[in-house]
């Protein structure tokens, strides 16, 4: 074995990595060279499109997307066109991340972090139905690592409900994509999610009228009367990029699939009891493979590491929404075990048949 050989071999496999093709190049080259360097043409179509994947190609309900400069503006946005009172209380699950505070934060609002699901990671319905006070205006519902939860259910806390698929595009649940329930659904681009745009974000509804102020908000030129207003654009080669990889998000999505499928096989008997939900559960984009290690974490991380396998702690301990606010531990046990015994290994679609291997040689062994 050569020098170069034993590198390939023994490389490090990172946690996450976008997978980005010649096409994708291509296009931004292309992009490039129209000179239109802002907001344009390719922006609108990207909007489009995230609406036609969204809504299956069906064209009966009005969806429409504003495309914004990352998850986060698209979080602010969607809270600030609910025009919601100052003070107003915001249901946010504890385990998410720290973006959602930072959005109630900027539109005025009152984080209220609530326990989530030990199963799903997700908060139920009831666990924010007795979150809810006179104040409670909006909840932001994350679909967590990709497993979809069924909105429909949270409508009946009578309250905005925000759908956060910052993570979970192209997860589905009831046989429709998810983003299609709630009053608005935010989307993040970043490097590393599901698809991207290198930084960026969209805002969907059906809802015209509050899709009208997004849309307003986004831009701070070009008013008849003047009032304090924001940048939230991308650029038009961002949004090639964006074009580019929705083509491919039903390949990231089957490869991601798959690879979860021989992790799961690699695991053998026991995986049902420590996965988040197995693929047999829920139809999820298998956005992250966390493995639920208890006390073994720290020791499965190591062999892991050792193996030249990153693996994170997707939301460390004290990351958790409730810490950062300093309220009291003991009202979210399951957030507390779920951050200090999880463990995310890389199952992203750009990883190679060799390093799917080694980590699944690595996962037979493992002992849990
Ligand atoms: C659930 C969730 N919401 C919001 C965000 C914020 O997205 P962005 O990083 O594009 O601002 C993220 C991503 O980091 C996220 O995972």
């Amino acid at each position: 074995m050569n020098l170069l050989s034993n590198y390939y071999h023994n490389e490090i496999i990172p946690h996450n990595s976008p997978h980005v093709s010649s096409d994708d190049i291509k296009v931004v080259s292309e992009s490039l060279r129209t000179s239109w360097l802002s907001q344009g043409s390719a922006v609108l179509q990207f909007e489009e499109q995230i609406c036609k994947y969204l809504s299956d190609g069906k064209s009966e309900n009005q969806l429409s997307g504003v495309a914004v400069s990352s998850g986060t503006a698209a979080l602010f946005l969607a809270l600030k066109v609910l025009e919601i009172d100052e003070g107003s209380e915001i249901l946010v699950p504890t385990y998410a991340c720290s973006a959602l505070l930072n959005a109630v934060y900027m539109a005025g609002g009152i984080p209220v972090p609530v326990d989530v699901d030990l199963l799903s990671f997700n908060p139920t319905v009831e666990t924010c139905a007795n979150a809810l006070t006179a104040k409670s205006a909006a909840l932001i519902l994350t679909h967590t690592f990709g497993v979809p939860v069924d909105t429909r259910k949270y409508k009946e806390l009578g309250i905005y409900i925000i759908e956060d698929c910052c993570q979970s595009i192209g997860s589905r649940y009831m046989d429709k994509n998810v983003g299609l329930e709630g009053d608005l659904s935010v989307f993040s681009f970043y490097a590393t999610k599901m698809i991207t745009t290198g930084q960026g974000g969209m805002v969907v509804s059906n809802d015209s009228i509050l899709m009208d102020k997004v849309r307003d908000l986004r831009d701070f030129d070009g008013r008849d009367i003047y009032n304090p207003s924001f940048n939230f654009q991308i650029t038009d080669f961002q949004a090639s990029l964006g074009i580019s990889q929705l083509q491919r998000l039903p390949l990231f999505i089957s490869k991601r699939q798959n690879n979860t499928q021989k992790y799961i096989d690699a695991i053998g008997d026991n995986a049902n009891d420590i996965l988040q939900l197995g693929l047999d559960d829920v139809n999820t984009n298998c956005f992250r493979f966390v493995l639920k290690l208890g006390s073994k974490m720290e020791a499965c991380k190591a062999i892991f590491t050792n193996n030249g396998i990153t693996c994170v702690s997707p939301i460390a301990n004290h990351e958790l929404l409730h810490r950062y606010l300093k309220l009291n531990i003991d009202k979210f046990p399951n957030a507390e075990a779920i951050s200090k015994s999880v463990l995310s290994i890389p199952v992203f679609p750009a990883l190679t048949d060799h390093q799917v291997t080694r980590i699944t040689k690595v996962l037979s062994n493992l002992q849990i």
